[in-house]
């Protein structure tokens, strides 16, 4: 994969891991009171205003996130990754990421290097081009602004 690859349609992906389906009840002091629900929300309408057209996907499942890679790994402008705890076992979602040429940017809601040893290391981070951690929930818009910054 390219290093800076550019992004080559106004198609992003964004993908979450297990457990985000309970952001806002979920260990709220460190993900914060937004649902999920608000965070796709605020990422279709940023989205729309950047002119991206934005899929949204959460699951509990490795190979369901798999399987959302491959069907977008030849058309997605780029994908945002938030793998939760897939971040720190998954080598078949690295492998997965692997096969894209698109922009893979990876977020965290938190700051993972300041939090346990064993969430200091990601396999996604091989591969993404983009690593943001410890934004908050704004971290997706965040990382949507920098999507469009590469489309220039
Ligand atoms: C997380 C950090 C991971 O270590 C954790 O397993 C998550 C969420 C984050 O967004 O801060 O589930 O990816």
């Amino acid at each position: 994969m390219p290093d800076n690859p550019t992004p080559r349609s106004r198609e992003v992906t964004i993908l979450n891991g297990p457990n985000l389906n309970l952001l806002g009840k979920r260990q709220p002091h460190i993900y914060g009171h937004e649902t999920l629900a608000d965070v796709e929300a605020a990422c279709r309408k940023l989205g729309a205003e950047l002119g991206l057209a934005i899929r949204f996907h959460q699951s509990n499942r490795e190979y369901e996130i798999i399987d959302w890679i491959h069907e977008v790994r030849e058309t997605a402008g780029a994908i945002i990754i938030n793998p939760a705890a897939f971040t720190h076992t998954s080598v078949a979602i690295l492998d997965a990421l692997a096969t894209c040429e698109c922009p893979i940017l990876e977020v965290h809601i938190s700051n993972v290097h300041r939090r346990e040893a064993f969430r200091h290391h990601s396999y996604v981070s091989a591969v993404a081009t983009t690593v943001m951690a410890g934004a908050g929930t704004h971290g997706y818009q965040l990382a949507l602004r920098h999507v469009a910054h590469l489309m220039g």
